[in-house]
């Protein structure tokens, strides 16, 4: 299958490693990226914490010099803040990439209006696509292409994705991502292929990726068949399975797909993955955000509760090294049935929104712009 065109970045093989906010730091991206090709996205970081220069949102948009395109994740709810942080990222030459975030369902955010409710004010959603994109534009010549991530939209009653789609290839978008789900379905059924096939339709001038439950190479293959999408965006799919992006490149070279690894193999991969991260927070990094990867790893692999436990609580190096001691090196990769609920699955019972918030899609309402770091997508 052909690499994908963004603006003047080759994504090849066609594979994007998802921003996943408390997931994809630098350690992280850099440790997919030894496994095979693709374009490894950081952590979304807010445009008003950025230009009002917060320290923690500088500190996730930098990048390791061994990452040869910095792709950076933008939220943003207005046109001022995202064009200025563009401004600072672009013309101070720390990003190759900017990825619009629309699609986050936390409810702290579309109670405000943002994340996934804002595609329903489609006037604020081009004025924020348009800003980002002419500022992207003035600070690189060009050469600093903008992409949109979103949903389908707020419930089936209220799809947008469509529009969006549309409304960023007017403004200039370089590629477009659909997760294919709404914001109700959250993470909890299966995401919707007939979405990204007419996302595909709708706009063909620029590529669009599909992005939603893709866990092996198999699955990634048959989206972009069964779809016409022009690459794939991979979430929850790679964690505690960095090898996943190895598995891609064999699939997209035609080569035959490399079995799952030993649980020996998987403790050498944590251990790259340890280091990597001793090496860009320092030796004495705190590693309790590193446990919850340590539980993704072994998950599927037959290690007993005893050390599923002392996963959840490392706290040094040593406390590492001691659990894969304990590990059999020649237990083999799990089934199928392994490769499912990491990290989020549930669907939402309601989507918190402000109030009349779907009486008018037309109007231009004003979101306050949030300051601080948000997660979630
Ligand atoms: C822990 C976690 C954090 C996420 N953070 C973001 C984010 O910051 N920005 C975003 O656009 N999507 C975010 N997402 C959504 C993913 O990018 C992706 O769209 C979603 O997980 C669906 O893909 P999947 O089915 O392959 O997981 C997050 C998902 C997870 C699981």
């Amino acid at each position: 299958m052909a690499s994908l065109r963004m603006g003047a970045i080759e994504v090849d093989p066609p594979v994007v490693l998802a921003p996943m906010a408390g997931v994809t730091d630098a350690p992280f991206r850099l440790l997919c990226a030894q496994f095979g090709g693709g374009l490894f996205v950081n952590q979304m970081v807010t445009a008003r914490a950025l230009v009002e220069g917060h320290r923690a949102s500088w500190e996730l948009a930098r990048f390791h010099p061994a990452e040869r395109t910095r792709s950076l994740q933008l939220y943003a709810t207005d046109a001022h803040y995202a064009a200025e942080a563009t401004r600072m990222l672009v013309g101070r030459d720390l990003v190759d990439h900017i990825d619009l975030n629309f699609g986050c369902p936390a409810p702290k955010v579309t109670r405000n209006g943002g994340g996934a409710a804002l595609p329903y004010k489609r006037r604020l959603l081009e004025s924020v696509i348009a800003a980002v994109v002419g500022a992207a534009h003035e600070e690189s010549a060009g050469t600093v292409p903008v992409t949109v991530k979103f949903r389908m939209g707020i419930d089936d009653e209220h799809l947008t994705y469509l529009d969006t789609g549309r409304i960023a290839e007017a403004c200039g978008a370089s590629a477009v991502a659909l997760h294919a789900r709404t914001a109700l379905d959250h993470y909890g059924p299966p995401a919707r292929l007939e979405a990204i096939a007419r996302l595909v339709e709708e706009v063909p001038s620029i590529p669009v990726l599909g992005n939603g439950d893709i866990a092996t190479a198999a699955d990634a293959t048959s989206m972009m068949r069964g779809t016409g999408c022009a690459g794939v965006v991979i979430g929850r799919g790679c964690l505690g399975r960095p090898w996943l992006f190895a598995e891609l490149q064999a699939a997209f070279l035609g080569h035959e797909v490399p079995p799952g690894p030993t649980l020996g193999e998987v403790s050498d991969v944590i251990r790259r993955h340890l280091g990597l991260i001793q090496q860009w927070y320092g030796t004495g990094a705190r590693l309790a955000p590193f446990r919850k990867h340590l539980a993704w790893y072994l998950k599927g692999y037959p290690v007993g509760p005893q050390v599923r436990r002392a996963a959840a609580a490392v706290e040094t190096p040593r406390d590492v090294e001691a659990l894969l001691e304990r590990l059999d090196p020649d237990a083999p990769a799990p089934g199928d049935a392994a490769l499912f609920n990491r990290s989020h699955s549930n669907p939402l019972r309601r989507v918190a929104l402000p109030d009349g918030w779907l009486d008018d899609p037309d109007e231009l309402p004003a979101v306050a712009a949030p300051t601080s770091v948000l997660s979630g997508g």
